[in-house]
């Protein structure tokens, strides 16, 4: 069993979960994520990596409430059990010495982001995060991303912090002001992912997408993950989820993450009327 040692909320409707899971952080990487499940019933939940302790024995996950399963997983207390936890499942990150890093989240994005920016910056490398959210009270690890990062650039959607608009606005303003980037790493919403794709594309910017498809076992046998890149079918459980985002079929991507919302609405308002919301 898996028990909760910490459980915070960050920001609305976005809570921290610190799980006791000695074997999966004596494996974990960056770029890695894990599969759990609330309950015997529950559905099998994929949340990446936000960070591991091995003195401690946890690893941290940061995630949005957005359904029934995480709504669950929010409702626990510290000293709950959780039925099961997989992982780490995934590739990790190809972490190395680049030169000049940039990497991008959005809203929860910014939380598989933290591992990825403490590795490469471990190498080396001079890494530049840009963090955004739809507004201020959204935006979630600013402190931490600008205790490791060379420079820490923020936009919000309404403006009230940072730059008004996407953060594929201020990756534009960077480029149009001469810094030489060598990569980028984006992670959130996929259309902030194809936004940031099409943002780099014309300057010929290497430029790596976490992607996040619905997912089943996360082991490469069900195939609810297929995602087209490059033309060619790829399970994003075992072949990623870390891509090159110019060659992801974004369109296919947003259709198939929307082919169950009217199922995924029609379980949370029952689920709501159960508990008596
Ligand atoms: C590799 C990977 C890593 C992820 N990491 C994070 C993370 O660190 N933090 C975070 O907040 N979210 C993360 N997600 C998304 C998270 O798994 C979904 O938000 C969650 O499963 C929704 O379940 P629900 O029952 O609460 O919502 P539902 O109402 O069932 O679904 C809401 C939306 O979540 C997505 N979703 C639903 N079921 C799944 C599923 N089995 N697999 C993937 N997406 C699903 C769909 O787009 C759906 O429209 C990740 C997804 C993947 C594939
Ligand atoms: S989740 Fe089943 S093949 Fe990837």
């Amino acid at each position: 069993m898996y028990r909760i040692v910490a459980m915070q909320t960050l920001a609305p409707q976005t809570k921290l979960i610190e799980i006791y899971a000695p074997e999966i952080v004596a494996k974990a990487h960056a770029g890695q994520f894990v599969i759990l499940r609330v309950d015997e019933e529950g559905e099998r939940i994929p949340l990446t990596l936000a960070d591991w302790k091995p003195e401690a024995n946890t690893i941290t996950l940061i995630f949005q409430e957005v359904g029934v399963s995480t709504i669950k997983l929010g409702s626990l207390n510290v000293n709950e059990e959780l039925c099961d936890v997989v992982g780490p499942l995934g590739n990790p990150t190809d972490v190395r010495n680049y030169g000049t890093v940039v990497i991008v989240g959005g809203g929860v994005g910014i939380a598989p982001c933290l591992p990825i920016t403490k590795a490469f910056k471990k190498t080396g490398s001079r890494v530049i995060s840009i963090i955004g959210a739809r507004n201020e009270k959204l935006l979630i690890l600013e402190r931490e991303m600008r205790c490791i990062c060379d420079e820490v650039h923020i936009s919000t959607d309404d403006g009230s912090k940072g730059h008004k608009g996407f953060v594929s606005d201020v990756l534009n303003i960077l480029i149009k002001k001469g810094y030489s980037i060598d990569i980028v790493y984006a992670i959130g919403p996929s259309v902030m992912m194809r936004a940031i794709a099409e943002t780099t594309r014309p300057h010929k910017i290497k430029t790596v997408v976490s992607l996040n498809p619905i997912m089943v076992d996360g082991m490469g046998m069900c195939g609810a993950c297929r995602v087209s890149v490059g033309g060619k079918v790829k399970f994003a459980c075992v072949d990623g989820p870390e891509f090159d985002a110019h060659q992801v079929d974004f369109d296919q991507l947003i259709k198939r993450q929307r082919a169950f919302l009217a199922e995924e609405r029609t379980a949370l308002e029952h689920w709501e009327k159960c508990r008596g919301n």
